[in-house]
Order: C-alpha cells, then sequence, then structure tokens
C-alpha cells in the first residue's frame, strides 16, 4: 500500500478558523483522494455525501476506470483487448486471482469449473416449489443463498485462501446451471444436465436450449458473442452490486449470502435491470407506435420520472467503452444470423436523437453497456426476463475479486456509514387512550 501513498502530501481543511490537515491518497492512475478518517475524531464532523457520488470506500487493485476517457481496464488490460482475445473463464481467473492464468492454471480452473457444473439432486428439488412466474432474479438469489447450506464449510468465517477459491469456482459453475434451469423451469422444460465436453458459455447455452421444441443450433458464433457479453459485464469497481457485495461481507457473511446479496442490488432498473427495460423500451416504442422524439421528450420533461434507460452512467460522462464493444457485436451478428430486427434500427435512431439533445448533451448523458446487450441476448434466443441473471453470470468473478479483496484488506473493519439525524427532538411516550388526531 505505501507505494501508492502521496509521501507526507496533506490536505488542509478549515473548521471555524481552526485548521487541520489530512492525508492525500494518490492511486496509481493519479486518481487523488483525502483521507478523512480521523475527520470526525480531530473535528467531530463526518461528511454527507448521497449516494456516494464523491465517497472512496476502499483501495482497490482490481478495475479502473476513467469516466471522462472512457477506459476501462481489468487488473490494468484495456477492456477491448479482453473483450477481442480472452474468454469469460480466463477473464474470471484473471479478476479473482489477479493475473493471467497460464495453460496450467487455466486447465485446472476450467477442471473445477467442469465439477461444480451438477446441481445437488436436493437443489433441484427446490425448484418445485417455486411459482412458475417468480421473477428469474429473485429465483437466482434466493438458491444462491441457499447454496451455502450445501457448502457448511463456506460459512466459516476463518475459511482460509483454497477454501475460498473452491466456494468462488462453486458459484461460477452453479449460477450457470441455475440460470439454466430457471429459464427450463419457466418454458415447463425438464432440466438438461451439464455436458462436460462443452466449454462454459456452450454448455449454458446448451443447458438452456438443447432438446427444446422451436430448433436451436449452438453454434460458434452464439458462443463467442456469449463469452464477449460476459467478458464486459465481468467487473466496474464501486457500483452498487459489487458495493453490496462489500457492504454485507464485511460483517464476515459468506460468500454465498453476499453474492445473493449483490444479485439483490443488481435487480433494480437503475443498475443491471436495465437491460430488460431497454428491451421493453424499444418495444414499446415499436408497437405503440409513439415516435422517437416523443419518448425523448418524455422522458427530458420537467420533473418526469421516465427515464431513458440504458443511457447515463454515475462514472461515465463519455461513450461507455462497453457499449462501443457491444454495438459493433450486434452489428455483426445481426449479418452472421441474418436476422432483420426493427428494434435494432429504433435503437440506433434513438441513440442518434439523444445525442443531439440539449438534455443529454447537458448532462453528459451516453449509451451505457445496457443500451446494446439485449439486442444481442434476443439473438441468442434469451427472453426479456432472463437478461439480468446474464448479466449477473457475467459479474460473479467481480462481486467474488471484490469480496475477497475486502476480506483481505487490513484493518478489517464493518461498514458502518454514519447519518445527519433529521428528526424530532426527544417526546414523550403518549399512552394509546390519550392520543388524539394525528
Ligand atoms: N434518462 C433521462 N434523464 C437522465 C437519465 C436517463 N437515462 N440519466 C440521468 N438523467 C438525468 C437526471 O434526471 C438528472 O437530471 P437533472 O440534473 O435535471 O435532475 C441528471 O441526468 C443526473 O442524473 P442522476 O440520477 O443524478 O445521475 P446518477 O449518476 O445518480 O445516476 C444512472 C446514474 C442511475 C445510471 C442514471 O443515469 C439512470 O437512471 N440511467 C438509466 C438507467 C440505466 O440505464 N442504468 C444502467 C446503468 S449501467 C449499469 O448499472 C450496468
Amino acid at each position: 500500500m505505501a507505494e501508492i501513498l502521496a509521501a507526507g502530501e496533506k490536505v488542509k481543511i478549515k473548521f471555524s478558523e481552526k485548521e487541520f490537515s489530512f492525508p492525500a491518497i494518490i492511486g496509481t492512475e493519479g486518481e487523488r483522494a483525502v483521507d478523512i478518517s480521523e475527520l470526525r475524531a480531530q473535528t467531530s464532523h463526518i461528511t454527507y455525501d448521497p449516494g456516494y457520488a464523491n465517497t472512496g470506500a476502499c483501495l482497490s487493485s482490481i478495475t479502473f476506470i476513467d469516466g471522462e476517457k472512457g477506459i476501462l481496464r481489468y487488473r490494468g488490460i484495456p477492456i477491448e483487448q479482453l473483450a477481442e482475445r480472452s474468454t469469460f473463464v480466463e477473464t474470471s481467473h484473471l479478476l479473482i486471482h489477479g493475473k493471467l492464468p497460464t495453460q496450467k492454471e487455466l486447465s485446472q480452473f476450467s477442471q473445477k469449473l467442469t465439477e461444480h457444473a451438477p446441481l445437488h439432486e436436493d437443489v433441484k428439488k427446490i425448484f418445485s416449489g417455486i411459482p412458475k412466474e417468480t421473477h428469474p432474479m429473485a429465483t437466482l438469489s434466493g438458491m444462491v443463498s441457499f447454496l451455502s447450506g450445501f457448502y457448511p464449510t463456506s460459512l466459516d468465517p476463518k475459511q482460509d485462501e483454497a477454501q475460498i477459491n473452491e466456494s468462488a469456482a462453486q458459484l461460477i459453475s452453479k449460477v450457470r446451471t441455475i440460470a439454466a434451469y430457471i429459464y427450463r423451469k419457466s418454458v415447463g422444460e425438464s432440466f438438461v444436465p451439464p455436458n462436460d465436453t462443452y466449454s462454459y458459455c456452450a454448455n449454458f447455452l446448451h443447458m438452456m436450449f438443447s432438446g427444446r421444441k422451436e430448433k436451436y443450433i449452438l453454434n460458434e458464433e452464439a458462443v463467442k458473442a456469449l463469452n464477449l457479453l460476459l467478458i464486459l459485464h465481468a467487473d466496474h469497481e464501486q457500483n452498487c452490486s459489487a458495493s453490496t457485495v462489500r457492504l454485507v461481507g464485511s460483517s464476515r457473511t459468506n460468500l454465498f449470502a453476499s453474492i445473493a446479496a449483490g444479485i439483490c442490488a443488481l435487480w433494480g432498473p437503475l443498475h443491471g435491470g436495465a437491460n430488460q427495460e431497454v428491451m421493453e423500451m424499444l418495444e414499446q416504442i415499436h408497437t405503440s407506435g409513439k415516435g422517437i422524439e416523443d419518448y425523448i421528450r418524455m422522458a427530458t420533461e420537467p420533473k418526469s420520472q421516465l427515464r431513458l434507460f440504458g443511457f447515463g452512467h454515475r462514472v461515465y460522462k463519455t461513450y461507455d467503452p462497453r457499449a462501443k464493444v457491444i454495438k459493433d457485436a450486434c452489428y455483426r451478428l445481426i449479418e452472421k444470423f441474418g436476422v432483420n430486427d426493427p428494434l435494432l434500427e429504433i435503437a440506433l435512431k434513438l441513440e442518434r436523437a439523444a445525442l443531439k439533445n440539449e438534455f443529454f448533451i447537458t448532462r453528459h448523458l451516453y449509451p451505457n453497456v445496457d443500451f446494446y446487450s439485449g439486442i444481442i441476448y434476443k439473438i441468442l434466443g434469451i427472453p426479456t426476463n432472463m437478461f439480468t441473471v446474464m448479466f449477473a453470470i457475467g459479474r460473479l468473478p467481480g462481486w467474488i475479486a471484490h469480496w475477497k479483496e475486502m476480506r483481505d484488506f487490513k484493518p478489517a473493519r464493518i461498514g458502518r456509514p454514519r447519518q445527519i439525524y433529521t428528526g424530532r427532538l426527544k417526546t414523550d411516550y403518549v399512552p394509546i387512550e390519550a392520543r388524539t388526531g394525528t
């Protein structure tokens, strides 16, 4: 840690004419922070930062984002290079273990994923008690939480590195099987066991679609597209769900339960749930006959609750680099699969109109990762209500990497923000018979 702290540099803060100084922290890419961990002790003030927009909650060496320049790197490697040359399994290893694997390490990691792919018969039985209409994200978070019951060693807060890596491999492998079974259950089809001879992504598509009535061809292009999407989703530093995983894990909650909490955080429409919203929005524009300009107007009216889903980002103030890669992939797939999807045309027009609109320009709102990802998932045959589950499969290695980093950080402290109380002053209890009106 020593090399990233700016030796001796202090930031001065004045409170009621008294000056206090706090150490500066400078990251390896030059990001600057004020270490205010002694602020309250020295000044009796805390900081107030709704939505944590200016709060650095940790030091992290996993992912670097420059939101102004549109840069995203996992463990230093640009996302564009990983998207073009890596696989999801290799990228997972990179995130979780901090480096690209050697051939031997990759084989061992893949072998672990293969071993853990089948679900215990009792896990499969849980599906039968879940209503068919349950949202897939509810089932996914519940099933992941239940998994801790099948691997009791994961509950031990003193788990060693090897045990944690075992839990990590179990999760990465089983979440894929669970996701496929959630889909099979929703369409009333029997479960398809994993096939040892398939790669991670091919196996997922196999468990999803093999034997289905409508024809599905497991081809290389589909596998490649899925790898690409999962890589692009694999981590994004301190987003809402990764921060949730860290916060939940900080109370020494086991990895499975912490990830289940992350899945719930991802579900919301302002985060991972946006990909489902984007597709529903495009479909609504398509079927309602409403013009694109109408939609943009509704999303930009003062006090409007409507948002243009797939647009805007807390960190990116330029084009999301992931959206760029996905948009290109969309074109390639549409050509390769010979599909003619009117929704892509609508998305392109919507993007063009928004990028020319004063409201979006002044607020630096650009397409994010969710804007085009749904179109690819649709081409792959994945239904809209499964989109956020796909995001969760992709984000899993990132969550695990953050959980591990949080756990290894010293001093280990439970995450516990403070507040500014704005309620009533001391008020005496009034018995119910004496209470009137309000
Ligand atoms: N459509 C219309 N207006 C928007 C949008 C949008 N998509 N995004 C932001 N704005 C506006 C807000 O209304 C606000 O306007 P104001 O200044 O007039 O009040 C301004 O831009 C700033 O918005 P905030 O909500 O304060 O920005 P914040 O950084 O908190 O939120 C977020 C970021 C949640 C991603 C937001 O842009 C949004 O809701 N986008 C749509 C949902 C979405 O696509 N989420 C996926 C994000 S990527 C991911 O999680 C994987």
